[in-house]
C-alpha cells in the first residue's frame, strides 16, 4: 500500500516527538514541515523540507494528512486552512483555545469532508481500552462514581522558562485536568455538569496550584477530582501508567471507579468484587488482576490515524468530541472562579452538535 504523506506543523516539544515517531513508521513518508524557526529546524531535521509559512507547506508540498503541533493559539486557522485545501488533520490538543474558534474549525471540516483526529493520546493506551471493555463487559455493574487525583511537584525551573504558566490561564485545570477530562469522558461517559473550587495558596501564583471539581455524567454516576501541581505523590496518570521517561514510573492507581457490583482502580485495572456478585457490606470483597500491556500511545494514535485517512475506521475522536473536552474544561475554570455549578447540555448544543455524543 502506498505511504500516507505527511506534513508537521509546529517542530517544537511535542512536534518532534510525532517527527521522531513518523520517522520510524512504515505507513508515512515525510512531505514537509513548517515552524516560524525554518532555519533551526531545518538544522534539526537533515533532508527534510521546512517551511517558514505553513500556507506553503500545504501548496507546495501538497501533503494528504498534516499533523498540527502549533501553539493552542493557532490549532483553529492551522486546522481550517487544511480543511480548505483537503487535507486530513491529526490536531494536538486542546483542539483549539476558545470555543468559538473550535465551533469555526468544525464548520469547516464538515464542510470540506475531511477526517479528523483530535491529538488526546491516552485514549490509545491498551489499559485505557481494557478499562472500557471491563465497563462494557458489566464487571462492576453500573457505574455509581469516580474518585480521581491527579496531584504533583512541578519545579520551579518549569515556572522560570515559561512565565505565562504563573499567569491566569496557565495553570494545572487549562493544562493537566483536559487530559483526564478527556479520559473520564472516554471511559465513563459524558459529563453534563461541574462545580469547582480552586486556590493559590501554596505558590500565591496568580494562577491556581490546587483545584478540586465535582462532576455529574450523564449516565447517572458522580465524580470528584483532586487537581494540584505543588503536592508530592505518585498519584498522576502519567507516573502510573510509565508514558514518558520525563515522569519516571510509579506503578499506581490514580483513579477508583466504583458500580453496583464493584470497583476498579486505574491504570493498574485491580478489580474489587464480592463471591457471586454479591452487594452486602457484610460480605468479604476480593480483589482480582486484570492485565493489559504498555504501548507506546503515540504510536498507536499514528496507526489509528493511517487507518482514519484511508477511511478504514471511523475517527476515535474528530474535532466535534475534542471540543467537548475543551468545553467541559473550561466550564470548570469558569465554575471554580464563579463559585457555582455549571450545567452543560446547553453549551453542548450551542457548539452545534444537537447533544450528540461520539464516543
Ligand atoms: N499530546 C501531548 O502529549 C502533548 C504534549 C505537549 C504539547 N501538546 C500540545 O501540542 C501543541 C504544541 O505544544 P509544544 O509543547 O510542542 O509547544 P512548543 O512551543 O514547544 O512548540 C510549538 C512550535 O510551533 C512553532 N510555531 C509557532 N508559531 C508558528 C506558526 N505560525 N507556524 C508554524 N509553526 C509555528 C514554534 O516555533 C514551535 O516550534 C500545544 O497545543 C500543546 O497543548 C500535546
Amino acid at each position: 500500500m502506498t505511504k500516507i504523506r505527511i506534513g508537521v506543523i509546529g517542530a517544537g516539544l511535542i512536534g518532534r516527538k510525532h517527527l521522531r515517531k513518523l520517522a520510524e513508521h512504515g505507513d508515512y513518508e515525510l512531505a514537509g514541515i513548517a515552524d516560524v524557526n525554518a532555519e533551526q529546524v531545518a538544522a534539526e531535521q537533515p533532508g527534510a523540507r521546512v517551511f517558514a509559512d505553513y500556507r506553503k507547506l500545504l501548496d507546495e508540498a501538497r501533503p494528504e494528512a498534516v499533523i498540527i503541533a502549533s501553539p493552542n493559539q493557532l490549532h483553529a486557522e492551522n486546522g481550517i486552512a487544511c480543511a480548505r485545501a483537503g487535507i486530513h488533520i491529526l490536531i494536538e490538543k486542546p483542539v483549539t483555545d476558545t470555543l468559538e474558534t473550535a465551533a469555526g474549525l468544525i464548520a469547516e471540516v464538515r464542510k470540506a469532508g475531511i477526517r479528523s483526529l483530535v491529538g488526546h493520546h491516552r485514549r490509545h493506551h491498551r489499559q485505557v481500552k481494557a478499562l472500557k471493555a471491563l465497563l462494557g463487559e458489566g464487571r462492576i455493574g453500573d457505574v455509581v462514581g469516580v474518585s480521581a487525583i491527579w496531584a504533583t511537584h512541578k519545579p520551579a525551573d518549569y515556572f522560570k522558562a515559561a512565565p505565562w504558566r504563573s499567569q491566569a490561564g496557565g495553570g494545572p485545570i487549562l493544562i493537566n485536568l483536559i487530559h483526564e477530562i478527556d479520559f473520564l469522558r472516554f471511559a465513563v461517559g459524558e459529563i453534563v455538569a461541574v462545580e469547582a473550587i480552586a486556590a493559590n495558596r501554596q505558590r500565591g501564583f496568580a494562577v491556581e496550584d490546587t483545584a478540586a471539581a465535582l462532576l455529574e455524567f450523564e449516565n447517572g454516576a458522580l465524580g470528584t477530582f483532586f487537581l494540584s501541581d505543588c503536592a508530592v505523590t505518585p498519584w498522576t496518570m502519567e507516573q502510573g501508567l510509565g508514558e514518558a521517561p520525563e515522569f519516571p514510573f510509579s506503578g499506581q492507581s490514580s483513579y477508583r471507579l466504583m458500580g453496583r457490583r464493584g470497583a476498579i482502580e486505574f491504570p493498574s485495572l485491580d478489580q474489587w468484587t464480592q463471591e457471586g456478585g454479591a452487594q452486602d457490606w457484610n460480605r468479604p470483597i476480593q480483589a482480582q488482576a486484570n492485565h493489559a500491556a504498555s504501548i507506546d500511545p503515540y504510536v498507536a494514535q499514528l496507526d489509528h490515524f493511517r487507518d482514519v485517512v484511508r477511511g478504514v475506521t471511523p475517527s476515535l475522536q474528530p474535532v466535534e468530541d475534542g471540543a467537548r473536552s475543551l468545553l467541559v474544561t473550561l466550564a470548570i475554570a469558569e465554575a471554580a472562579t464563579a463559585r457555582r455549578r455549571i450545567d452543560l447540555r446547553e453549551r453542548y448544543a450551542a457548539l452545534g452538535q444537537g447533544g450528540q455524543t461520539t464516543t
